[in-house]
């Protein structure tokens, strides 16, 4: 397995405030209203653990409902890519959902699995490497919400693939914009991407608002986050997690909310949250299928087969890229 590195935005005991990073836009967000801080923040080390937890909860759908559609027309899918794909998934996380495309897959020239997470990512491609002993597995840590280049020379048809709906956390416009970057990225290829649809207000509010509380947790992890890497005050028991669906904007918010009037401490520079104020740290929109293809096609895409599950919770679209 060849890796390749990322300069880390971080160095342990040296709270970083370079443009980009973690510390630079949370000072940002904390002095801005409303306030607000992208949700890629939450996927250091512990966060990726809670959110893999998050995955197997009762409440949370998503993840389950893909992985059964994944599973029920993996051969459509396969058939779509084609053989001698190289295969590049964004946002890879755990590893999980490519395994089942991997399998069904015709000789993959190679996987590049891409994940802001890199000691995460890396134990994941290791495992998957374990497994799949030819393939080549060519992980890369990096932020893919930003311009990033992938290796110059393709080994294969260039195929990307982005479940879990986290298309969804992006506004519409940065959506837009992912897209084009990655029609360009794709060009001759494909998108296979996965999308959470719209559905009743009661099983989308469940799904963030878990009985057991790793959502609440997942959610608290950023200021614990902020506390241990940019030595922030944070009283984390002094914020509560607040995630409700938004109709007309058709998104979950989540939100960190003050339960008291408080000042916090972050790099010599304090701040004041009101009673109520909270720090909006997650949107994660839902769809329509039509609504999904059209968004794909102003970024250059030609739609093709979608996959659903019978309740139509849940996603899967194969996108055509630019042939040039
Ligand atoms: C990152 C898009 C898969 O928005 O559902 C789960 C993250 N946040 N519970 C989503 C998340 C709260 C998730 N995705």
């Amino acid at each position: 397995m060849l890796t390749a590195t990322a300069v880390r935005s971080t160095v342990p005991g040296a709270p970083s405030l370079a443009p980009g990073g973690f510390g630079a836009d949370l000072l940002a967000a904390l002095g801005q209203r409303p306030r607000s801080i992208s949700p890629k923040y939450f996927y250091d080390a512990p966060g990726s653990a809670l959110f893999d937890a998050i995955c197997e909860l009762p409440e949370y759908y998503p993840t389950r409902t893909e992985l059964g559609i994944l599973q029920a027309h993996v051969a459509d899918m396969a058939d779509c890519i084609g053989p001698g794909a190289e295969l590049i998934e964004f946002g890879a996380g755990s590893l999980t959902k490519v395994r089942w495309l991997l399998d069904a897959l015709e000789s993959p020239a190679a996987f590049l699995p891409i994940d802001i997470s890199g000691d995460h990512l890396m134990a994941a491609a290791r495992a998957l490497q374990h497994d799949h002993p030819t393939l080549r597995v060519f992980p890369l840590v990096a932020d893919y919400t930003r311009p990033f280049h992938l290796p110059p020379v393709a080994l294969g048809r260039r195929v990307g693939f982005f479940p879990g709906s986290t298309l969804g956390n992006f506004t519409p416009a940065q959506a837009l914009y992912f897209l084009r970057m990655a029609a360009r990225q794709l060009v001759g290829g494909g998108l296979l991407l996965g999308v959470d649809l719209i559905k009743s207000p009661e099983v989308l509010h469940a799904a963030y608002n878990d009985a057991a509380g790793v959502t609440a947790a997942f959610n608290l992890n950023l200021l614990h986050r902020a506390n241990r890497e940019l030595g922030a005050d944070f009283a984390v028991d002094q914020f509560a997690h607040s995630a409700f669906y938004n109709a007309p904007q058709r998104r979950i918010e989540m939100h960190l909310m003050s339960r008291c009037r408080q000042s916090v401490t972050l790099a010599g520079r304090t701040f004041e949250f009101a009673a109520g104020e909270t720090l909006h740290t997650e949107n994660s929109h839902k769809f329509t299928v039509d609504g999904l293809r059209d968004l794909a096609r102003q970024a250059g895409f030609t739609p093709g087969p979608v996959w659903t599950d019978p309740a139509q919770w849940f996603s899967l679209h194969w996108l055509q890229a630019p042939t040039h």
